[in-house]
């Protein structure tokens, strides 16, 4: 079965191509990074209108990269949801027109199922069930997965997500947008002995997040060094790394308790944040010493990209769902929602 897959929740055009027999042959990826970075962040009209500009030159292009007529196509996969409305109902409207005209069924996945699901286009996949943790721009769970669409949030953020809190942390130092990246290379250059920030929420006992006492622990600092005349570079790096440490040991410390309260002993990353060094490297020291199993997908399939959406869409439409043509985008739903394959 061959899948068109559709992304467009945010700031990213994602199209992909993915035969259920042959494996991914196709992906184009549009960011609007560009564009949204002289706002310091994504303004959302801005998005829909250039999802509109791009989705259709993307899909001919992506048909014509793999070689592949429009008439073989036998399903399609677009993210309905959570995201920006404008953005998804861009996606979807393209995705259940061209469903309609040839004929074929369409499904509307769920983003951070997308997100969830994307090392299985890695050679070395996760065998079920394993604790993930889902961290991105707009989400942070911990959540417990037994098999395809059925998943259990074991822990969420209580206010920030994490990829959000980079992006603010990099607004303050004025790193430019998007933020995670540049904090992340940043932090290479800083010394860790200079500032010990806070863990948030380890003392306290389950699975749930927060960033937002870190966010003003970094304001903090950041605007004494100003007061003090030490708004250098190098103060830039140390609090870049000062904080990059704090996030990765916070969700290291919240992993080993799921692994622990689960009884399980292997965990997949994905979402933006996913593809943060510091974090890989502090979960695959804490499976090391476990001898547990550690899965990541690919850099370019960390953030959005239309890969995620058309593999997690061909195995519903494999399993036989669809949507009717009734064509509705969700941009709050929780994964808990899912129907099981
Ligand atoms: O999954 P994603 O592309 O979009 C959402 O679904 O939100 O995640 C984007 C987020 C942004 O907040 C971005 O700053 C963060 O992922 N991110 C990173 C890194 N690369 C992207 N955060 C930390 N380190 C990185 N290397
Ligand atoms: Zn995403």
């Amino acid at each position: 079965m061959l899948v068109l897959g559709i992304e467009s929740s945010c700031d990213e055009t994602g199209i992909a191509l993915y035969d259920t027999d042959r494996g991914l042959i196709a992906d184009t990826l549009y960011t609007q990074a560009e564009l949204h970075a002289q706002y310091g962040g994504v303004v959302p009209e801005l998005a829909s209108r250039d999802h509109i500009r791009k989705l259709t030159p993307l899909i001919l292009q992506t048909l014509e990269q793999a070689n592949v007529k429009r008439q073989d196509i036998d399903g399609i996969a677009y993210t309905k949801g959570p995201g920006l409305m404008g953005a998804l109902l861009s996606g979807t409207s393209v995705a259940r027109s061209l469903a309609y005209a040839l004929k074929v069924p369409a499904v509307g996945v769920h983003h951070m199922e997308g997100h969830l699901l994307a090392p299985m286009l890695e050679e070395a996949q996760p065998e079920f069930p394993f604790i993930c943790l889902l961290v991105s721009g707009g989400h942070s769970m911990i959540v417990r997965v037994d098999g395809f669409g059925q998943y259990k949030v074991l822990g969420d953020t209580l206010d920030d997500a994490a990829g959000e809190a980079f992006d603010k942390t990099a607004k303050l130092l004025d790193l430019g947008y998007p933020g995670g990246p540049n904090v992340s290379n940043l932090a290479l250059k800083g010394n860790s002995d200079r500032y010990q920030f806070p863990r948030p929420m380890i003392d306290r006992p389950g699975l749930d997040m927060s960033f937002s006492g870190l966010k003003t622990y970094t304001r903090n600092t950041w605007l004494k060094a100003v007061k003090d005349n030490d708004a250098t570079e190098q103060t830039k790096a140390d609090i870049c790394r000062a904080f990059e440490v704090a996030v990765s040991e916070t969700l290291t410390i919240k992993c080993k308790r799921a692994l622990e309260q689960e009884g399980l002993n292997r965990i997949v990353i994905a979402g933006g944040v996913s593809a943060n060094r510091a974090i890989r490297e502090k979960l695959s020291q804490l499976m090391e010493k476990r001898r547990g199993e550690i899965f990541y997908p690919r850099l370019q399939f960390c953030t959005d990209n239309g890969a995620m959406i058309a593999y997690a869409g061909a195995q519903r439409l494999l399993a036989g769902q669809s949507n009717d043509l009734n064509f509705a985008a969700n941009p709050r739903w929780s994964l808990e929602d899912l129907p099981a394959l």
